[in-house]
This record gives structure tokens, sequence and C-alpha cells, in this order.
């Protein structure tokens, strides 16, 4: 059966989409420059996208989709649903970022994406995980504490845009007991998704 969406490594090509989702999920995105600096700094930084493939692209909902639907004369190839980041640094796996486009929200792919990366860090030998939260944002605490990341510190003033807090995150260690929790929960997500991966170099 042909995949409904794809995870792969982000690529430079990838960037104007990416830029799009993250202008409308972050108050101070990323600019393209970061991105192409990250996408070749190959050796710690880990960038994945979730694409949409074909037909699901164009089950976008809300006004964007049926402007989609409208102006299209054929199906688009796909249609990048959302991203995330990663830096892997001495046993140490830094979730940099992850969004989901607005209209593809609330169906598992940022789950995905989060637990992608962790399985990745975990192939590659990481022992814990760590990330900065805005301390308000309750949406991507409930993600990470899906995943077991509890609060372990508070950054004052972390953001530099309107002086908001960050809650500094943890998840340890990233055992064996933990890489079958993410196997089990990869393995719902891929009955749910019916998604392919290209990213997480996981056995399957
Ligand atoms: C945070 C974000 C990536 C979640 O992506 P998503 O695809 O909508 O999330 P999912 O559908 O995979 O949901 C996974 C879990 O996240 C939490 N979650 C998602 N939406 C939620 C909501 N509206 N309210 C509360 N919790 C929510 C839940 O724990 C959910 O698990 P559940 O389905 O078992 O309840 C997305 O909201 C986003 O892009 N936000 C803007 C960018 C951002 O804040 N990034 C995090 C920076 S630290």
């Amino acid at each position: 059966m042909t995949p409904s969406y794809t995870l792969r490594p982000m690529t430079t090509d990838d960037i104007p989409q990416v830029l799009q989702i993250d202008h409308v999920s972050f108050t101070t995105p990323w600019s393209a420059r970061t991105y192409e600096f990250e996408i070749n700094n190959r050796d710690s930084s880990h960038l994945v996208v979730v694409e949409a493939a074909g037909a699901n692209a164009l089950r976008t909902d809300g006004w964007r989709g049926l402007a989609a639907r409208l102006r299209s004369s054929g199906p688009p190839a796909f249609e990048i649903a959302g991203y995330g980041g990663c830096w892997l640094i001495a046993g140490e796996a830094h979730i940099s970022t992850i969004a989901v486009a607005p209209d593809f929200r609330g169906r598992g792919l940022g789950e995905l994406l989060l637990a992608a990366m962790l399985r990745r860090s975990l192939s590659l030998a990481s022992e814990y995980s760590v990330l900065e939260v805005r301390a308000s944002n309750l949406t991507a605490q409930a993600l990470y504490q899906k995943y077991h990341y509890q609060v372990v510190g508070r950054r004052r003033g972390y953001y530099r845009d309107d002086g908001e807090d960050a809650l500094l995150m943890e998840v340890r260690p990233l055992n064996d007991a933990y890489r079958r929790e993410l196997d089990a929960r990869l393995a719902e997500l891929r009955e749910r998704l019916n998604y392919a991966d290209l990213f997480t170099g996981a056995e399957r």
C-alpha cells in the first residue's frame, strides 16, 4: 500500500516549506541560513521532515486545503506536514525544534516526529534527552510528558522576544526498556498513519 506519510532527513530543497511552518509556529523562527547550516552539520545535527503524499496532502482541512483543491490540476507530489531537529553530542540528544503545520496538527504527526528523533538518537547511542519549552506551551509539554520527559529546571527570561521562562525537560535513561516502548509506540503510529520510515534507521 502506498504510504500516506514519509519520514526522511530534511534537505535544502525543503527549506522554503519548512520556513512557512516555522513562521506560523514560532515567534522567533529560524532563518534559511540556520537551516542550511544545520542540514550541512551532519555529524551532530539531525533534521527530519514528515511529508504527506499526493492525495493525502490535498486532504488538508480548512481554507488552505480548499484553496489547494480548487487551484490544483492534479495532486501535488508531496507536502511537508512537519519537521523536527535534534543535536546529538556526547550521549545527549537535545531536541532543538519540532513543529507541525496547523492543518496537520492533532493527527499524531508531532508524536511521530518526536518518537522518530528519539529512536534515531537511541540508535546512535544517546543516553538521555533534553529540551527547552516555553512555560506557557502546555500542548508541547503534554507531548513531552507522554514520552516521559520531566521538568528538571527553569531558565528565567530565556526567550528573548518576550522574556518568557523556559522549562528544561529531560528524559533519562534512554535504555533498552525505553527503546522497546518507543518501538511499540512507533508500531501503533505506523498502523494509524501508514508512514514510510527513511529516517530512524531502526530495524523492523
Ligand atoms: C506541539 C506540536 C508539535 C504537537 O503536534 P501535533 O501533531 O498536533 O501532536 P499530536 O497529534 O502528535 O499529539 C501528540 C500528543 O501531544 C499532546 N497534544 C497535542 N495536541 C494537544 C492539545 N491541543 N492539547 C493538549 N495536548 C495536546 C497530547 O499529549 C498528544 O497525545 P494524545 O493524542 O495521546 O493526547 C504542535 O502543536 C506544534 O507544531 N506546535 C507549534 C510549535 C511548538 O510549540 N513546538 C514545540 C516547541 S518546544
